[in-house]
């Protein structure tokens, strides 16, 4: 294959500077394919570094497909327990137990197939390609998406649209060496194309580079605003005990212990005790004690002092913690 000479700098640099992430070191194919389907699915709406000790657990826990369809649940959500977003590890099991039935236990290797499965979206199933099968796609994820809107100075509302950005990913051409190119592309925009105070000098295609060359490294895309959010929560307790619930109610935390909490639309004059931020919300949370507990058909009481061996997201540890500070 004939590489540009884009494609050509960019490996370059990638070969000089990658860092050693747990699951790019060079282990067998099968293995190659099982530590792509994790990390991506990790990687989805978390940061690299925070990932690294949770993906090093899971699969020392869950080191293979096999092992992930059979987990149970609780062990699942307590590996996933500080990543959030947990429909992330439910879908990873289905996942897992869709290949077995369905592939014969092989990840598939291409993309209508990889489409079937749950999680995997058209971002996934490409970073799966490239990753672990070397096959010349390129996912278009957040660091490539900035590298590809700095180097070609998109900035107009219709250039950033996501249909325009995936027809011009086609100017970093492919490489043979699809796996580490993609993975290239998603180095230099997390080291380099910083999406504030890029660090131009050390980039390998700074002189083809539009934004580069008009000393304008802004980006007009419109920073995500967390929504804020109001919930009344209700704390119940006895003999150092707390009450929690399944909460079945609300999307986030979905099938999780919670306190029992109830969302306000347009609270007025709401003194909030404590503010939590969890996935796009700002949560204001107002505490109040309660004492009639009849009405919850199903609960459970926390022993406090038993906290860490409980299987319990972050959120309602957060909780307890508040409550244990007064
Ligand atoms: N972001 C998404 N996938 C990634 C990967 N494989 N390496 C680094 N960052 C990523």
């Amino acid at each position: 294959m004939k590489e540009k000479i884009i494609t050509k700098k960019i490996l370059k640099w990638y070969d000089l500077n990658k860092r050693l992430l747990p699951w790019r070191k060079k282990v067998s194919l099968e293995k190659k394919q099982y530590y792509t389907l994790i990390s991506e699915f990790m990687l989805q709406q978390t940061q690299v570094t925070t990932v690294i000790p949770f993906f090093n657990r899971f699969i020392k826990n869950l080191p293979s497909i096999n092992s992930l369809a059979k987990a149970n649940e609780k062990k699942l959500i307590k590996l996933w327990q500080g990543l959030g977003y947990y429909s992330r590890v439910r879908n990873l099991k289905k996942t897992a137990q869709a290949i077995i039935e369905n592939f014969e236990g092989k990840l598939p290797n291409n993309l209508k197939d990889l489409l079937t499965l749950p999680g995997v979206g058209n971002y996934t199933a490409n970073a799966i390609l490239a990753i672990a099968f070397n096959k010349p796609y390129i996912p278009l994820d957040g660091n490539i998406e900035r590298v590809l809107k700095r180097y070609l100075y998109l900035k107009k509302k219709k250039e950033i649209q996501k249909d325009n950005l995936l027809q011009k990913k086609i100017i970093f051409g492919a490489s043979s060496r699809s796996s580490d190119y993609a993975q290239a592309l998603m180095e230099l925009g997390a080291l380099i194309c910083k999406p504030s105070n890029p660090r131009c000098d050390e980039c390998p295609i700074k002189i083809n580079c539009k934004s580069f060359i008009n000393k304008d490294f802004s980006l007009t895309k419109r920073i995500k605003k967390n929504k804020e959010k109001y919930f009344i929560l209700k704390v119940y307790k006895k003999n150092q005990k707390y009450l929690l619930i399944k909460n079945t109610k609300f999307n986030f935390l979905k099938n999780l212990s919670i306190f029992p909490m109830k969302e306000l639309s347009n609270p007025k004059n709401f003194d909030e005790n404590l503010n939590i931020k969890m996935s796009n919300m700002n949560m204001n949370i107002k505490i109040q004690y309660s004492k009639d507990n009849q009405k919850f058909s199903s609960y459970y009481w926390l022993d406090k002092k038993k906290l860490d061996s409980y299987m319990l997201p972050t959120f309602t540890k957060k909780v307890v913690q508040y409550l244990e500070k007064d």
